[in-house]
């Protein structure tokens, strides 16, 4: 097949929404437009008519898309030959050129032109990175020297995890679901973690391992996994080990299939104990449509060295809404608002947006003072539940006071290609065609002491007064000596 010729075809047919999208200004974040970026290689320094897939391409396809587009990976492709890829270069090109909308590839939705942009395990694909894969489908993706192919990646099992090896891994009972049949929900039991000692996690990967065949590929991720999602927490267990000691318990990071790993930043970390064990209480299975499915969970664990104690008290996500959420039909831009004080000094792990089929965009605000910093927006697939975990030095640090506030943009017309009725009022609810609207991320407590000490470390690693943190808006404020601001009185 001749690419060059494919390319304009395709190009016409999925581009269609955008031509016609005259009556959206350009790239509006707030309805689910799918407008490409496109990035010019020359602009980078680089001939176009040199880029080839073994120099260029395949390592971007390693890092970034081959944990799904291998064999057995989920994906409905494998893109890791030559030959394999090459029929998929147009829709390639198309797919990580929307970057941050909806359908975009890899599914990491990112605003790139604002807030911060450093973080933990992120696949996203640079503005030069898209420039090559532009250059290269419109040169006909040449196939270049052999040579100079990466070393392809490790697809063993232990290969797959996407944060290395863990250190243990649990599983759940195996389960079967017919090809064809009613959900089940419910708690489907108890499982040792089998620790002798107290361990403190840095990071949990959870994953879907059954008897499909690696060689088939279903054409939708619900015809490859039964399990869509599992809410789980652990505890030590009783004596006779048959239940967890109630006020041992704790609630985990939920598992949903798609969803990217939690890891927990230095200071942080959750316990899992001697003698301790998951309980899978709330689990979501259901039947896969053309196959009769045998399946578990395998929760992989990584953990931070023996001895290693936490620093900080961990708390949940801003918040949002669930329940009284007002979506009009057929309409475009519509936006929800939560706002929160914080009632304590707060470092944010992560931002979880969650919105249901009519969203299309998150963002987090925090404001201080006179101040608004937008921290960070990204687009919103519902098709994919993404966390975004803030890099190490990253991590928003925001004082007590600070006013978080959330916005969720939904899009209710046909240009939402996950919208399933645009014709009825929806309301608040669990199923994806009624709404919510939460920030489901992670955060944490700190103290005064904490709170100056982190400051003071961002700070020396800034290094300079005008090299800016936007997630950090009292960095480089004067530090106020207790003493001195007792005396005071209430002059401030
Ligand atoms: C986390 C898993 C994951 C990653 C990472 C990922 N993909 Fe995908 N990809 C999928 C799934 C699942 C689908 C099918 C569902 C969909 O279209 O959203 C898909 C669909 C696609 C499609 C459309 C296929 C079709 O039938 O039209 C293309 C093209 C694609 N991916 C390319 C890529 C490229 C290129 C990358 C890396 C830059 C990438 N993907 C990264 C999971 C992934």
């Amino acid at each position: 097949m001749n690419v060059r010729n494919l390319l304009p075809a395709v190009s016409l047919v999925l581009m269609a929404p955008a031509a016609l999208s005259a009556q959206y200004p350009a790239r509006d974040g707030t309805v689910a437009n799918i407008e490409p970026y496109s990035f010019a290689a020359e602009d980078f320094g680089i001939d176009p008519a040199t880029v080839t897939f073994t120099k260029d391409i395949a390592p971007i396809l390693q890092r970034s898309c081959q944990n799904c587009h291998r064999p057995g990976g989920g994906a409905p492709m494998s893109l890791v030959t030559y030959d394999e890829v090459r029929p998929w270069a147009p829709m390639i090109e198309y797919r990580t050129a929307i970057r941050d909308r909806m359908g975009a590839m890899p599914p990491f939705f990112l605003e790139k032109g604002i807030g911060i942009q450093e973080f933990k395990n992120d696949p996203s694909l640079s503005d030069e990175e898209l420039a090559k894969i532009q250059a290269w489908v419109d040169q006909g993706a040449p196939r270049g020297d052999p040579a100079d192919l990466p070393t392809p990646r490790d697809f063993s099992e232990e290969g797959t995890w996407t944060l290395g090896e863990p250190d243990l891994v649990v599983r759940s009972p195996v389960m079967t679901m017919p090809a064809v049949g009613p959900d089940r929900w419910g708690d489907i039991g108890i499982v040792p973690t089998g620790l002798t000692e107290d361990r403190y996690v840095q990071s949990v990967e959870i994953r879907e391992v059954n008897d499909i065949p690696a060689d088939v590929e279903p054409t939708t991720v619900g015809g490859r996994y039964i399990f869509h999602h599992m809410t789980y927490s652990s505890g030590v267990l009783n004596p006779d080990g048959t239940e967890i000691i109630e006020d041992t318990r704790q609630g985990w990071p939920i598992h949903e299939v798609g969803r990217n790993p939690d890891i927990f930043l230095n200071g942080v970390g959750m316990l899992l104990q001697a003698n301790s064990a998951l309980h899978l209480r709330a689990s979501h299975l259901h039947a896969t449509g053309w196959r009769e499915t045998t399946g578990q969970l395998e929760f992989g664990y990584r953990f931070f060295p023996k001895g290693y104690e936490p620093q900080y008290r961990r708390s949940g996500g801003t918040g949002g809404n669930g329940i009284d959420i007002d979506v009009k039909p057929n309409q475009a831009g519509q936006e929800f608002h939560m706002y929160r004080v914080l009632s304590d000094h707060t470092m944010i792990m992560a931002f979880e947006p969650h919105l249901h089929a009519p969203g299309v965009r998150m963002c987090l605000e925090a404001i201080w003072g006179i101040n608004r910093f937008t921290l960070n927006c990204v687009g919103y697939d519902h098709n994919w539940v993404k966390q975004y975990v803030y890099a190490e030095d990253a991590a928003p640090l925001l004082p007590k006071g600070t006013i978080l506030h959330i916005t969720g943009f939904v899009d209710t017309t046909s240009q939402n290609p996950n919208l399933a009725d645009t014709r009825n009022w929806a309301g608040g609810g669990r199923r994806s065609v009624s709404n919510m609207f939460i920030d489901l991320g992670q955060s944490v407590r700190l103290t005064e002491e904490q709170f100056q000490a982190k400051m003071e470390e961002r700070r020396t690693k800034l290094g300079d007064r005008n090299a800016y943190d936007i997630g950090c808006p009292l960095c480089w404020a004067p530090v106020i000596e207790m003493e001195d601001a007792a005396a005071g009185g209430d002059s401030q």
